[in-house]
């Protein structure tokens, strides 16, 4: 069975033990729950380093007070096993009390990038993702940490940070891993019942839609988003938003998008909270 340490001190050990060894570290984070999607970000890693480590831990800072923390999907046996089989090599799997201690107090932001999409419904989540990865980014040292482009803004936000606090990570965004019927996995997508499940399958429609739109010539921000939301308001429960906004700055567009623009949505279908996005001008078509 692969190696699990719980310890930040241990975690920081191997590290820089693989790195004196001159091998290349490769980093996923994760909250546990794998599926597919997690484990092609593992073999992304291992394509870009010798040696490929991944954290499991449900991050408490990043959830609010009416979120799903407690009741998020935990299986860490069954999460170290796919690791195992992806190729992984070591697990981190930290308790809460670790990762913050009593006398913790430190905190980071990207606030520009928290204005837009999910941070004015999720107030502090970027905050404790930004906050949990700086910590981990601190603990692995020089190593690519590979992330799914489904959480764009999160990816957004982390880039900025690496950028903005000179740390020795590489930041690779991955393809969002995609189900037969074009649902984006994620771990969430756990608590569907089937009819949400295959209600779902709008969000990846009206992205299509979009991109076709799009390689015909629309270029139009409204008519964009009308394409995507048609699908999805006549079978989610509601809808958070359908945001056409600048790739990099996530600063919404109104009128032309130009050659390169993303649409970001959120919605609901029962009490789950789906994301999904493409980006016009650089995606492959779903
Ligand atoms: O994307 C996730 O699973 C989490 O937000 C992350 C990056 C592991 C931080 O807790």
């Amino acid at each position: 069975m692969i190696s699990t340490v719980v310890a930040a001190a241990e975690f920081r050990a191997f590290c820089d033990l693989q790195r004196a060894a001159g091998r290349r570290i490769g980093f996923v984070p994760t909250m546990g729950a794998l599926h597919d999607g997690h484990l092609a970000l593992v073999r992304a890693a291992k394509a870009e380093a010798d040696v490929v480590v991944a954290s499991v831990f449900v991050n408490p800072t990043q959830f609010g007070p009416n979120e799903d923390f407690s009741k998020y999907p935990r299986d860490l046996d069954g999460d170290r096993a796919k690791l195992a089989s992806a190729g992984c090599d070591l697990v981190f799997a930290p308790t809460a009390a670790e990762m913050y201690p009593t006398n913790d107090v430190t905190r980071v932001r990207v606030a520009p990038l928290e204005q837009f999409l999910c941070g004015p419904i999720r107030p502090g989540h970027f905050e404790g993702v930004a906050t949990v990865v700086s910590k981990f980014f601190h603990l692995v040292g020089p190593a690519t940490a590979v992330f799914g482009r489904k959480d764009y803004q999160q990816l957004a936000v982390l880039r900025a940070m690496v950028r903005d606090l000179f740390l020795p990570i590489t930041i690779v965004g991955h393809p969002i891993v995609r189900e037969a019927d074009g649902l984006a996995m994620s771990s969430r997508n756990a608590y569907l019942t089937p009819t949400q499940r295959h209600n779902a399958q709008a969000l990846s429609q009206g992205l299509r839609a979009a991109q076709q739109a799009f390689a015909q010539g629309v270029r139009g921000a409204d008519e964009l988003a009308a394409l995507v939301t048609a699908p999805i308001v006549a079978v989610a429960d509601s809808i958070d938003y359908v945001s056409v906004a600048d790739a990099d700055t996530l600063v919404p567009i109104s009128g032309d998008v130009g050659n390169r623009a993303l649409i970001a949505i959120a919605a609901r279908f029962g009490g789950t909270r789906l994301l999904d996005n493409v980006v016009l001008g650089e995606d492959a078509p779903l």
